[in-house]
């Protein structure tokens, strides 16, 4: 979820930028010339969806998409901060790309997303070689940022752009199709968790209009995509602040009436605002997958309560429980962070144990680190960072074996898999069970897009293995 990713494009022909004094001239010039973007990515799914858009923005101002950076002439590094790590890698990209200028003077550096959000004009003092610093709000401005730069002006752009004026600056998807895709339908988050940095660098919770939302899915399920993942920070609360809005699980059964849409699925949901009508979704709605990621953070009462969580241990496995009763089956994947200030032995163990409860099929798990800005950046860090390291270990350990059971539990099943596509290696087809499980298995690539049933005859870490026994029921 968190890897760093680059935006999958096509290598176009270079060709010269025409150069002119009228700015007029200059913008027809980049328009018609073939300049090469070259977009790296960290981070989680937003910035995923932000990238494909910046990508679209730049494309109208003449600049193509390389997956060669070295040929790039315009860099943009789309960053996370969410935690210390995903930082860190963005200044040591950075680093990189500092060759690339010294040996290519016309080449621009651009920064985005979570940490340029959070340092802005800092940036372009901290890096002297650095063009565009652009915030989370401000994508919209690229375009006119980098004609600027092209003619030597750096700028810093950082503002944020709260209520309605931002709802028109959300990502549109592009004309492609696939099998799956995301949608972002809100952005940002109001929740204040003590531990994170989303609030302050991603702003105040919008929600997309769901007519616009339902619009765009219906386009998408035109051009033959089966499977949509709504996606926002925290889309529990989507269309809680937006008078004549549904909520989320009324959004829900909106798209659950679009034709060809096969598979829903949605991210992140807080545990607190799982309601009961989000609940009754899965026990209705047929297109609504058997998954949920549904991070509980840590299974102390204590740390919970340090984190501003907004629910007990008790009643994040009530929920749990609720959305067994209405989806048996369901699929709980979650995220977990050790170390938090404060963390005892004793607190650690009611996670592990946790774990126990639940039986997550998967979990994202991280060691805390102090974000600036945050609340929790005032509690003493006070887990030794070999202590937080040992405990990271002992949860994953238990969880790669927790997994590695869960998937074992699925040999001899038949699962309804919808194909997404033909695997690098081997020439399998893939694609995931309801459930979200990953399986490969040998077919014709003209299925991918078609619903099959697959026996499951092995399990793996990661995957499952299996032979097809005809097609699905959709
Ligand atoms: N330290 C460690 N992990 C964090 N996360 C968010 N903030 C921090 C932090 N300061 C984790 C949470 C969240 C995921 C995206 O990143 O588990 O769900
Ligand atoms: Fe961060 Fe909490 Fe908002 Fe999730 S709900 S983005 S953890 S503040």
């Amino acid at each position: 979820m968190m890897n760093a990713r680059e935006v999958k494009a096509v290598d176009l022909r270079r060709s010269n930028c025409v150069e002119s004094n009228d700015s007029t001239h200059r913008r027809r010039g980049t328009v018609a010339s073939e300049k090469l973007l070259y977009v790296e990515t960290f981070g989680c799914q937003m910035n995923v969806n932000d990238s494909e858009k910046i990508v679209a923005l730049l494309r109208k101002v003449g600049y193509h998409p390389t997956q060669d950076s070295s040929r790039a002439d315009l860099i943009i590094l789309n960053t996370c901060s969410v935690r210390e790590k995903p930082e860190q890698k963005v200044y040591s990209s950075l680093c990189r790309y500092k060759g690339l200028k010294n040996r290519n003077r016309r080449l621009l550096l651009a920064v985005g997303g979570c940490v340029a959000q959070q340092e802005g004009e800092r940036l372009l003092e901290k890096v002297p070689y650095l063009d565009i610093v652009f915030g989370t709000h401000n994508l919209h401005l690229l375009p006119e940022m980098v004609r600027q730069a092209e003619d030597g002006t750096r700028r810093a752009e950082v503002g944020f752009i709260d209520g309605d004026a931002r709802l028109d600056l959300f990502p549109v998807e592009d004309a492609a199709g696939g099998v799956s895709r995301f949608v972002t339908i809100m952005q940002g988050c109001d929740n204040f968790c003590s531990y994170c940095i989303v609030p302050y660098v991603r702003g105040r919770e919008v929600s997309r209009r769901s007519v616009e939302i339902v619009q765009e899915i219906g386009e998408l399920a035109a051009k033959g995509v089966k499977e949509v993942t709504l996606l926002g920070q925290n889309v529990n609360s989507y269309g809680l602040k937006s008078a004549g809005e549904p909520d989320f699980a009324g959004l829900l059964r909106q798209v659950a009436t679009i034709p060809g849409i096969e598979r829903i699925r949605f991210t992140t949901s807080h545990p607190k605002d799982i309601s009961p009508p989000l609940i009754a979704c899965f026990a209705e709605l047929p297109t609504l997958c058997s998954h949920i990621h549904l991070p509980a953070q840590s299974g102390s009462d204590a740390v919970l309560a340090r984190m501003g969580r907004g629910y007990t241990r008790d009643e994040y496995l009530q929920k749990v429980a609720a959305l067994r009763a209405a989806r048996p089956g369901i699929q709980i994947t979650g995220d977990m962070i050790v170390g938090f200030p404060g963390e005892s032995e004793a607190d650690f163990r009611d996670t592990l144990s946790l774990m126990d409860v639940v039986g997550y099929a998967d979990l994202f798990s991280f060691k805390y680190s102090v974000r600036p800005g945050t609340s929790a950046a005032g509690f003493a860090d006070d887990v030794d960072g070999a202590v937080k390291q040992e405990r990271l270990a002992r949860l994953q350990e238990l969880q790669r074996r927790m997994t590695l059971e869960a998937n074992k539990g699925f040999v001899g099943s038949v699962q309804e898999v919808l194909v997404e596509g033909v695997s690098k290696r081997g020439g399998q087809l893939f694609g995931r069970t309801c459930g979200n499980r990953v399986v490969n298995f040998a077919g014709d690539p003209t299925l991918v897009g078609c619903s099959v049933r697959v026996e499951i005859t092995r399990a793996f870490q990661n995957s499952l293995l299996g032979e097809i026994r005809g097609r699905g029921t959709r």
